[in-house]
This record gives C-alpha cells, sequence and structure tokens, in this order.
C-alpha cells in the first residue's frame, strides 16, 4: 500500500520547545527510539499531552503519557501513563516500534520485547496520542486496536473509564513508579475501593472497612463497575459514590491520581500558575491508609506535620528509607508464660488481625486468653460504649497501628519480661541524647560554702596543727604528681565542699558493701558510715563510664547543683573500674518506703513533699541556666529526710552512665520505668521537661490513691503492664459525686485536708495529660500547690 510507505508527518510545535521536533502519529514500520527521548516524542494535536521515552533512572527509560507543561516547582513532567513501569528499558538501541503486523512493540537493548500492545491488523494502522491523553491504535476506518486509557497506570484522566478488568496502581514511592502497593478497584461487592496489597497481607481501607457498605453511602446492586472523572471536576461510581471537587464546575485540566501513600486524590491545573495542586482527597487522616507505616509500628497524624510513623516499643525500623518495611522486634519471646508481660499503650488501636473477638470479658481473661496463646503479639481491651461492655481482642499481627488522642482504645503488647524498663532499653528512639545534663561548666550557684564547715570542723577535731600537717602532705601529693588532671580537678572539686573518696575508704564505710539500701538506674545504693561518723549512701554504678575524666567533668557538674529539694552529693570515688557516688543519708527511706508502708504520711506531708519535689523539679528544669531533665521521676528516685522534707535522687545519672557501647546499633534507649514514662517516649516524640511533669503527675497519683502505678496490675496473673489505669481509674471515679472518699488512700482529717486532696488530684490529672502541651510546666505545679497551701 502506498499510504503505508508516506513518512512521518514532521510537526514543528514552536509553541513548546523551538529545539525539538514532534510527531504527531506514528506509522507502520516506524519505530521512536529512546537514544532520542527529545525528538522521538508523539504530541497530542492540541499540544497538551506528549508520548515517549521518560527516563526514570540512570540510563533507565520507560515508554510514557505526560503533560508536556511541566510544572513549575520542577522540572520532571506529570506522567499519566507508562507501558513498562515495572521493566525500564536501556537507553541505548531500545526502541517502539509498530510492526508491519500491526503490533505495537517495546524492545529493549538485547532485542528483549518488554512490552507489546498483542495487536494485529492487515489494514493500516496508526498510532495517535488524542487530546484527552489517550494514545491509541487504530486502523485506518477508525476501529480500535488498543488504546493506553484501557490500561492505566495510577492516574484516570478525565473521561477514562476504570472498569471491571482494569485498576490502579499506586507507584512504590514518590520518585520510583514502579508498581506500589495500593490498588483502586472494584471489589466483588461492586464497590469502588482502597486496597492495600501488600507483600505479606492485603486488606481493604476505603469505604472505611468497619462500615457496611450501604452505612458507607455505597449502593452493592450495580454490577455495571464503572467510575469515571467528568472535566469539570465531578468523580462518580456505579455503587454510587460521587464527589465534586473543591474547584467544580472550572474548566481546569484535573486527573485522579492513586498516590503512592495510598491516598486516592484529584489534582486540578490552572496553566497560567502550572502547579498543581489537591482538589479532592478520599483519605482525610492518612494513618487510616492500610500498610503505611509498615507492621508492628504506629502512625500519628496531625494536621500540620502530617503523618509520622515509629516502632512500637520494644521493635526496630527495618529500614530508616521504606517505612513500607515497617519495624522488626528487638527481642525473641519463647511460649513459656512467665516470661512474658504486656505494656499497656493509651490510644493505640491496631486495626485488623483480631485472632479471637471476645464481648464482656475481664481484663484478667483477656490477658490469659493472649498469654496462653504463643502467637498472640499483644491485645486490645476497650470499653465499647455502645454495648456498654469490655471487648477484647487478640491479635496475631500487628498492623495497621494508630495513635492518636481521639482513639479510646488500650492496646497491651507482649513483650519479654526479661530486661528491665528502670534501666536502658532499647527502642526506636534515635537521639535522645536530650535527657544528658547539659549546663555551663562556668555556672556556680549562690553556694554554701561546705569546705569552710569542713575546715572549722576539722581545725576543731585535730587542732590547727594538724591541720598544717594535711595542707603539707597534700600539697606535697599535688607536687609529686604535677600533670595528673585528675589531681587538679580533685583540688578544685575539694574547693567546691565535694570530694574524692578511694575505693577502700567506701569499701570500709559500707563494710565490705553489705548494707544494700535500694536499687536504682544503674546501680545499687548501700549504706555507709564514713570514717567522720557521717551517714551516707553511696551508689555504686555498675556501667559507668570509663573515662575518668569524663566521669569527674559530669560529677561535678551534679556537685554543684544545690537546692533543698535535690539530694546533696558530697564526693564520688573513681578508681580502676570502680565508680562510686556519695550522698547524704535519708532518715526516713523513700516515698516509694513510706507509701508501701501505709498511714505514715498525713495530707499535711503528703503534700509539703508534693510542693517540695515540684520545687526540686522547677529548679533543675528551669532555674540552672540550661535545663535538665531528670527522666526517671518515681517515689524510689524521692527520699525524705527526717523532717519529710522531699529531696529528688538519681538527677543527671545519664550523664554518667556508660552508654556508648551501645552506639553501634541504630537504637538508643528509653530512660525511665515503666508505669512513670511519658507516651512520647513511647511515641518518638520530642523529649521536653513535660516528661518529668507527666511522671510526677504519675507519683501524685499514687500517693493520693495509696496505689502504686504498677502493683494494681502485678496482681493480675503476676504479669506487671505498663501504667495508664491508675490515671483513668482516678479520672473516672472523679466524675461521680462524694468521689473523694472513694479514691483517697490516707482517711481525711479535717476540712483543710480535704481542700488539699482536691488540689492534688487536680494537678496530678493536669500533669498526666497524654498531650504534653496540655501539662503545666514544674514551676506552674509550684504556683498551684504554694496558693492553697495554707497551713503555716
Ligand atoms: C523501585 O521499586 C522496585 C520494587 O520495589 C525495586 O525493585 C526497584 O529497585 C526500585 N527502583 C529504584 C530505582 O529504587
Ligand atoms: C448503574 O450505574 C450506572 C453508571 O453509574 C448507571 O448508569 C445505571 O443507571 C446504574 N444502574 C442502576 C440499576 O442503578
Ligand atoms: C444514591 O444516592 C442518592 C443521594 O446520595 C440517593 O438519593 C439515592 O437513593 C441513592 N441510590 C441508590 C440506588 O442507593
Ligand atoms: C519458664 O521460665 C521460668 C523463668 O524464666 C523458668 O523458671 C521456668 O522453668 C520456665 N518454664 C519452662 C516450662 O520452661
Ligand atoms: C457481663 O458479665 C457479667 C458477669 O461476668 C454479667 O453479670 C453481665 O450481665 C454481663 N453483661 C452482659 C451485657 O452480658
Amino acid at each position: 500500500m502506498a499510504l503505508s510507505k508516506l513518512p512521518f508527518l514532521l510537526i514543528l510545535f514552536c509553541s513548546f520547545d523551538l529545539s525539538s521536533s514532534a510527531f504527531t502519529s506514528l506509522a507502520r514500520g516506524y519505530s521512536l527510539s529512546a537514544e532520542k527521548p527529545a525528538q522521538d516524542i508523539i504530541v497530542s494535536q492540541n499540544g497538551i499531552f506528549s508520548a515517549g521515552f521518560f527516563e526514570i533512572g540512570d540510563n533507565a527509560y520507560c515508554f510514557a503519557v505526560w503533560y508536556t507543561e511541566k510544572p513549575n516547582s520542577q522540572n520532571i513532567p506529570t506522567v499519566v501513563w507508562t507501558a513498562n513501569r515495572d521493566q525500564p528499558v536501556n537507553g541505548k538501541y531500545s526502541k517502539l516500534s509498530l510492526s508491519h503486523a500491526g503490533n505495537l512493540e517495546l524492545v529493549d537493548a538485547g532485542r528483549i520485547q518488554t512490552w507489546s500492545s498483542r495487536t494485529e491488523s492487515h489494514e493500516h494502522v496508526e498510532l495517535y496520542l488524542n487530546d484527552d491523553g489517550n494514545l491509541v491504535l487504530h486502523e485506518l476506518q477508525g476501529t480500535v486496536l488498543w488504546q493506553s486509557f484501557d490500561s492505566p497506570t495510577d492516574t484516570l484522566l478525565p473521561g477514562q473509564l476504570l472498569i471491571r478488568q482494569t485498576l490502579l496502581v499506586s507507584g512504590r514511592s514518590e520518585s520510583n513508579r514502579s508498581s506500589g502497593f495500593y490498588n483502586l478497584l472494584f471489589d466483588s461487592d461492586n464497590v469502588l475501593s482502597l486496597l492495600y496489597n501488600g507483600p505479606d497481607v492485603s486488606s481493604s481501607y476505603w469505604p472505611v472497612p468497619w462500615l457496611v457498605s450501604w452505612q458507607a453511602g455505597r449502593f452493592t446492586y450495580n454490577s455495571s463497575r464503572v467510575a469515571v472523572l467528568n472535566p469539570l471536576g465531578e468523580f462518580s461510581s456505579s455503587d454510587n459514590y460521587t464527589i465534586r471537587t473543591s474547584d467544580y464546575g472550572l474548566a481546569l485540566q484535573r486527573r485522579l491520581t492513586l498516590d503512592s501513600d495510598g491516598n486516592l486524590r484529584v489534582y486540578s491545573r490552572d496553566l497560567s500558575q502550572r502547579k498543581w495542586y489537591v482538589s479532592w482527597q478520599a483519605i482525610a487522616d492518612s494513618c487510616n491508609i492500610h500498610g503505611i507505616c509498615g507492621p508492628n509500628s504506629v502512625c500519628s497524624f496531625d494536621q500540620k506535620n502530617g503523618r509520622k510513623c515509629s516502632c512500637l516499643p520494644w521493635y526496630r525500623v527495618k529500614n530508616q528509607n521504606d517505612w513500607s518495611y515497617g519495624c522488626e522486634p528487638a527481642f525473641t519471646l519463647t511460649c513459656n508464660k512467665s516470661e512474658s508481660t504486656f505494656l499497656e499503650l493509651q490510644n493505640v488501636e491496631l486495626y485488623g488481625y483480631d485472632n479471637n473477638f471476645v464481648k464482656n470479658h475481664t481484663y484478667s481473661n483477656c490477658e490469659t486468653l493472649c498469654i496462653e496463646d504463643c502467637n498472640c503479639k499483644g491485645f486490645q481491651y476497650s470499653f465499647d460504649e455502645g454495648s456498654g461492655q469490655f471487648l477484647c481482642y487478640t491479635k496475631i499481627q500487628l498492623r495497621n497501628g494508630e495513635h492518636s488522642p481521639q482513639l479510646t482504645g488500650v492496646t497491651y503488647l507482649r513483650v519479654p519480661r526479661a530486661k528491665s524498663f528502670s534501666s536502658s532499653r532499647e527502642s526506636v528512639k534515635k537521639d535522645d541524647h536530650i535527657c544528658d545534663v547539659q549546663i555551663y561548666r562556668e555556672y556556680i550557684k549562690k553556694h554554701v560554702n561546705r569546705f569552710s564547715y569542713l575546715f572549722l570542723w576539722f581545725a576543731i577535731a585535730l587542732g590547727a596543727f594538724e591541720m598544717v600537717c594535711i595542707l603539707v602532705v597534700w600539697c606535697f601529693l599535688m607536687r609529686t604528681n604535677p600533670k595528673s588532671g585528675i589531681d587538679q580537678h580533685g583540688y578544685q572539686l575539694v574547693k567546691l565542699g565535694f570530694r574524692k573518696f578511694s575505693y577502700s575508704e567506701l569499701k570500709e564505710a559500707t563494710k565490705g558493701f553489705s548494707q544494700e539500701i535500694g536499687r536504682g538506674a544503674g546501680g545499687i545504693v548501700y549504706r555507709g558510715l564514713l570514717s567522720d561518723q557521717r551517714l551516707v549512701a553511696i551508689k555504686k554504678l555498675n556501667e559507668a563510664k570509663e573515662g575518668e575524666d569524663e566521669f569527674l567533668a559530669e560529677v561535678s557538674t551534679i556537685g554543684r547543683l544545690n537546692h533543698m529539694n535535690l539530694i546533696e552529693m558530697w564526693g564520688y570515688c573513681a578508681e580502676g573500674k570502680h565508680r562510686l557516688l556519695v550522698y547524704e543519708y535519708m532518715e526516713n527511706g523513700s516515698l516509694a518506703d513510706c507509701l508501701s508502708l501505709n498511714n505514715t504520711l498525713d495530707w499535711s506531708k503528703m503534700y509539703n513533699i508534693a510542693l517540695g519535689t515540684a520545687r526540686g523539679l522547677a529548679y533543675l528544669h528551669e532555674e540552672c541556666l540550661e535545663w535538665i531533665l531528670h527522666c526517671d521521676i518515681k517515689p524510689q528516685n524521692i527520699l525524705l529526710d527526717s523532717n519529710y522534707e522531699p529531696k529528688v535522687s538519681d538527677f543527671g545519672l545519664s550523664k554518667l552512665l556508660n552508654r556508648d557501647n551501645l552506639k553501634d546499633s541504630k537504637f538508643s534507649m528509653i530512660r525511665g520505668t515503666r508505669g512513670y514514662m511519658a507516651p512520647e517516649w513511647i511515641f518518638n516524640l520530642p523529649i521536653t521537661s513535660k516528661v518529668d511533669v507527666y511522671s510526677y503527675g504519675v507519683v501524685l497519683l499514687e500517693m493520693i490513691t495509696g496505689r502504686t502505678a504498677t502493683a494494681d496490675i502485678q496482681a493480675v496473673n503476676g504479669v506487671d503492664t505498663y501504667n495508664g489505669r491508675l490515671k483513668t481509674s482516678v479520672r473516672e471515679k472523679r466524675r461521680v459525686a462524694s468521689w473523694a472518699e472513694k479514691i483517697v488512700d490516707p482517711p481525711i482529717g479535717t476540712d483543710s485536708d480535704v481542700n488539699k486532696m482536691k488540689v492534688l488530684v487536680a494537678v496530678a490529672l493536669k500533669c498526666v495529660e497524654e498531650d504534653k502541651d496540655a501539662r503545666p510546666t514544674m514551676s506552674q505545679v509550684v504556683e498551684m500547690l504554694q496558693c492553697h497551701d495554707t497551713d503555716p
């Protein structure tokens, strides 16, 4: 045929690119080459769309259709269709040819056919790009052999039908256009839906999965299964789902795209702006999109910062650059029941994968159900207002996790019991050196010079002559070892009333470390009696910093802090591997001891303890030039002197402990004690002084109720859990009239006691707000408590 021998119609499109010529069609026997991606382009008659080779990576090309006009924000055109998204071709020798047999073939360099239209014709055929963006292979009489509109990739153009046989498949990521995990299609109920089709699992997330189709406004009995976006901005589907874009009615360029984040959006563009904007999207809260953060993670969303993924506690991220891989456990769990424990996560729900669903179970029944099943990874136990019952769901997989203040569900995560929370622990927090002490070295608080007291004491006890001897010996020691930086430090510290002790001295003082009085972060505390008859508490650190200089620098900063509600450090010992801290001794032990002994505290003492602790913390947070976070407020760390004046201990410890050996793993630690930890730790949110406020609030709740944050839970199966219920129960009881008597532990005496108790409850509940911004600062707490402190 003579017609088929016609050369290409060469047309110069001056309006788009002066340097490149483009074709309006491709005839039989001709081809477009990937070697000339700028010239071998077919352009629609109106110039809006172009088809050709599109470079998607280094020397990797796809045959695609795109909007000729690039968005002004970037240099990459907006692609609307791709022939070979999962099999890009080489930039050399690859071409798209229309064979004499009428087949459109994409052939890679090695003569491998990567894609074809699978058509055949003996007539004259031509490939055209229509004005609507449809790439069409048709015979001269008009019979359409193949069209790109029949095999959409991730985009529907106005007028393009989504039908029974077709679906949209999202891209893998914003930069990777190969097939991703999200599909838009008609399900078997004729409902247009979004499906997460991940590597391991698949689930539908739109319309809202827990609604029946008709509740979601979908009609299931129209089996024609067709959906289309019209040019004015109305998208309608045969299941009676219709939406209009926010700019409906305007003549704009529009496209409906299933983005790589699983959200379906309509984009609009006013050519004068050249920039696409979203005029409609299917899902407002992107955390509702399944699989978005991968397994074993939680998603949180806010309007300002968008979506954020973080691993569940005890899990670690698999691939920081691609959250679709989610997190993996950083522990191994055996089937042994006594090795598991549960971590309570407030406002967290994990959708799906419920192995069991039981109504009206008690908490302990629900927990037993999970712990008896080796495959149970955790459970959700929530109160359902509708039925007035507790619902229990046990989970065999932890997926589609979401954290939001609006979610009322509580998830209990199964974790190993082995490691203790009060020491260090792995987590996803990537940069939590925030808790490290940061204060100015130069800063020396106006300070009672303890050395002057010491001096007096020595002078009286030993006499002036002996004192001179000591000084002489000391000067001699200094001179024999003039280069030792440690002695230099030692000297300066002595000036501040701070001492270096020898290990043997402390060993003797503690009678060979025989009288243990407590265990806390980083070490064991022993009671000791110094040779000068002072009672001391000596803490033996078990994982302290190796370097003596470094240790000393930190000790000296902590030693300089001085406040009546902070425990005083009298000295330290750094010898060989031994690192010890010497503190003043507190006669009445810790608040924890008092609480467990019941009734040793009345309301007035309790109030004073709350106020004093708040003052100590406020000083740490605000009065130091740079704030210090304590990060481990709990009754064990609030010590009481002979007058029940509280003193906060263990502050600044994180600086002294040796965490460097954990640096090669990607994870550092959550600090704190289960039961007292603020939600920020768990959800990988910024750590501020409000974490201490939260822990302080929990301590107040314990004081008020006489229950410890963990003890009431420990009763169940001998398995302890994360806190939260203490708070919830106080909140709930407070709603009832005459609540006061129901929640308090020390019996209320006078009216003034009632008032104090009410103030404490109010302050406590403010401190334990989930949202850190809703919590007061420590100095605001001091103010609130002070203005109700009517007692002299
Ligand atoms: C794009 O994603 C696919 C599928 O996950 C992967 O095989 C391919 O390597 C990715 N391409 C790039 C350039 O990252
Ligand atoms: C089914 O949907 C199509 C397309 O929306 C519509 O034209 C048709 O009238 C519907 N049929 C019924 C029975 O509702
Ligand atoms: C479709 O929706 C419209 C309005 O939303 C409603 O009036 C109509 O009854 C629905 N049709 C069907 C078949 O459900
Ligand atoms: C389960 O673990 C506990 C504590 O680790 C151990 O004492 C017990 O022997 C174990 N039981 C079995 C059946 O392995
Ligand atoms: C829930 O269980 C309790 C006892 O276990 C029973 O008294 C109560 O009637 C049950 N409630 C419902 C709604 O089934």
